[in-house]
């Protein structure tokens, strides 16, 4: 690692670097092992002083017991801190993701302001881990807006795998949406899921949209596609995109593959760039302004 200021990386940037041994060099299994120590390391540190308590949990045990509270008491006094979830978030947590539950807490925060009488569009789900955590912001908002999910829902052969090592069996071939549309029903927010192709999507027929997730649309035929389909419900001033992956041609190495996006921005006026979310910083957010 040629980087001086490698030594300060975070444990996803390592992460990202196993993503892309993983894309392809000699040596790959000795390479990962080593970054797994690396990580493994990394998490022991951080977690060391760090408590999981389920919020159910403590609402029923924790207030009136003392025993547990003395301990909590103790181990504050030496710099511990403590993850409450509630039992929403702990099943958001544990359905398999590429990337929604890693920026949960920015879906989260933008899907909770969305106006009442707005929409929310999410286009490339895959097992609803990013779903789940706009779900989240939906029920923290109370805004009870209707949530519209594009995807083909196909389990491929690289998805069975990437399903399987975070506890999830997939069959090849297998239509995927009886899995996340059980995942999302604990939720109970007004989902509405469309089993398609993209490029195949028609027509939208949901109000204005407040909030846009893309995290399928990267080639050109794909993005054209949604944006002429959707472009047309963004409210100036209102709407905020996040696509996922938009700086993911900074390493992939398939460059202009999966520039587009970036391409279609550029210079566009109407879209405002608002900022590149953690941890791995491949997602944007924009705020739609219109057409000057
Ligand atoms: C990177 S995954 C999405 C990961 C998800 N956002 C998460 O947080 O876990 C991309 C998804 O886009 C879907 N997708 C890609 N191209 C598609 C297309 N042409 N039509 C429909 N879905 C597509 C795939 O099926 C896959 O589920």
């Amino acid at each position: 690692m040629n980087n001086p200021l490698s030594k300060f990386r975070t444990i996803c940037e390592v992460l990202r670097e196993i993503n892309d041994i993983c894309q392809g060099t000699e040596n790959k299994d000795r390479d990962i092992r080593i970054k797994l120590a690396e990580c493994e390391g990394m998490a022991k540190k951080m977690s060391r002083q760090l408590l999981e308590y389920n919020k159910d949990f403590i609402e029923e045990h924790f207030e009136g017991n003392e025993d547990l509270y003395k301990d909590w008491k103790r181990r504050k006094k030496k710099g511990y801190k403590m993850i409450v979830e509630s039992k929403l978030e702990t099943i958001a947590n544990k359905i398999p993701s590429m990337g929604g539950r890693e920026i949960g807490k920015y879906l989260r925060e933008y899907a909770s302001q969305v106006k009442s009488n707005f929409s929310i569009v999410e286009v490339g789900a895959w097992l609803g881990a990013g779903t789940a955590q706009i779900c989240l912001g939906i029920l923290e908002g109370k805004n009870n807006v209707p949530l519209f999910v594009y995807d083909r829902f196909f389990a491929s052969k690289s998805e069975i795998e990437k399903a399987g090592k975070q506890g999830v069996k997939l069959k090849p071939k297998q239509n995927t949406l009886k899995v996340v549309s059980k995942f999302i029903s604990n939720f109970n927010c007004r989902v509405k899921f469309n089993r398609c192709n993209i490029t195949a999507i028609k027509k939208y027929k949901g109000s204005k949209i407040g909030m846009y997730v893309d995290d399928a649309s990267k080639s050109s035929d794909k993005f054209k596609h949604v944006m002429k389909i959707f472009k047309k419900h963004f409210v100036p001033g209102e709407t905020i995109l996040v696509f996922m992956d938009y700086f993911y041609f900074e390493w992939s190495g398939h460059g202009e593959k999966h520039k587009y996006q970036f391409n279609y921005m550029q210079g566009n006026k109407e879209f405002e760039f608002i900022k590149r979310l953690l941890p791995d910083k491949s997602a944007a957010v924009f705020l739609y302004r219109g057409k000057k």
